[in-house]
């Protein structure tokens, strides 16, 4: 009798010994401890049929009883460790932090098209010699119109749309005041260009109330309009990497004698003739012209000496045609679509 006692207590035990052995997961360790330590389990139930020996055997079974149940629950302690050790590593293993990987980078903003091309135009003209210089985008009449040769009861103020702040201050209407203003405290030789915002109490589709400007001045004592047609065909191509055709045509402006305006081959059809340039193969890009003597008049330089030549371009013309922007509304409109494009 209490050797088939003792047979099975040691069967059981071999069982929970090598279910412990082969459990995989600490879900399925849980299960087996109960199965054989639960109150329901095997090694409790042979606890509970040592009441059902003869009286001499029950101490010897009841030792090793509990002798199985501390080797089966020291067993379970071991396995449970060795597991957490194990899910531990191949946690980290796929938690692993790939140091080679490139960071995730923040957003970084571009900047305008317009200021790009500002830039652009500034870089091109210091590589001849030209010094960046600015001036007041509220103007008095006198710098705006008067020393321009552009008196009261001109009609080209008509032409100007202008922005009354008050009576005699306006918003500068175009980058020549900058001449004046420069002129006033530099002698000759000079070489300036001036970008910046300019008003006319215009709106549609072709025209904003504020634009862009870069105003040119070069005076010294033998500038010819050579000079200037040489500049201004350096700056295009430049400007447009291309060997573009440049053109003057005769044209009016009261501070430069004789003036013109500047057409270059459409860059969108190569000359042949499109929708962009109305078929004709030539934009119109700037004016310009050689300073009237008027203007040097009134900033006291002496214009038997001193010879110049001035030009005014529209940097958002020249940002549309290099980009391929087909609306001028887009450059104010902050779009981030729009503006995401050039960063
Ligand atoms: N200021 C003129 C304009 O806004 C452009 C210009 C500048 C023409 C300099 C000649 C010389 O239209």
């Amino acid at each position: 009798m209490t050797g088939k006692v003792h047979a099975t207590l040691d069967s059981i035990l071999g069982q929970a010994l090598s279910a412990i052995d082969q459990t995989a997961d600490s879900r399925q360790l849980e299960k087996t401890r109960v199965e054989f330590l639960g109150r329901h389990g095997s090694v409790t139930a042979q606890l509970k049929s040592i009441g059902s020996l003869p009286l001499g055997d029950r101490k010897a079974f009841g030792q090793a009883v509990n002798r199985a149940r501390d080797q089966i629950s020291g067993a379970l302690v071991k396995k449970g460790e060795a597991l957490a050790a194990r899910k531990q590593l191949s946690d980290a293993q796929k938690d692993r932090i790939d140091v080679t990987l490139p960071g995730r980078r923040g957003f970084l903003g571009g900047v305008h098209p317009i200021t790009r091309t500002v830039r652009r135009i500034e870089r091109i003209f210091q590589r001849a010699g030209f010094d960046v210089t600015h001036g007041p985008e509220i103007e008095d009449d006198f710098h705006n119109f008067e020393a321009l040769n552009i008196p009261k009861d001109h009609p080209a103020r008509a032409m100007h749309d202008t922005f009354y702040i008050s009576p005699g201050v306006v918003l500068r209407t175009h980058t020549s005041p900058v001449q004046i203003r420069y002129l006033e405290c530099h002698q000759p030789p000079l070489q300036i260009i001036a970008p910046g915002r300019v008003y006319r109490c215009d709106s549609d589709v072709t025209h904003t109330p504020m634009f862009h400007q870069v105003e040119g001045l070069a005076v010294d004592t033998d500038i010819s309009f050579a000079d200037l047609k040489g500049t201004l065909t350096f700056f295009l191509q430049e400007f447009f990497e291309q060997q573009l055709p440049v053109r003057f045509r005769p044209s009016f402006f009261p501070f430069t004698e004789p003036s013109a305006e500047v057409d270059m081959g459409c860059v969108f059809c190569d000359g042949r003739g499109c929708r962009i340039c109305q078929q004709t193969g030539w934009l119109e890009v700037l004016g310009c012209g050689m300073v009237h003597p008027q203007v040097f008049h009134q900033v006291g330089i002496d214009n038997e000496q001193f010879t110049g030549y001035a030009f005014g371009l529209g940097i958002e013309r020249l940002a549309m045609l290099r980009y391929g922007v087909d609306d001028l509304r887009l450059f104010f409109e902050n779009e981030v679509a729009f503006l995401s494009q050039f960063s």
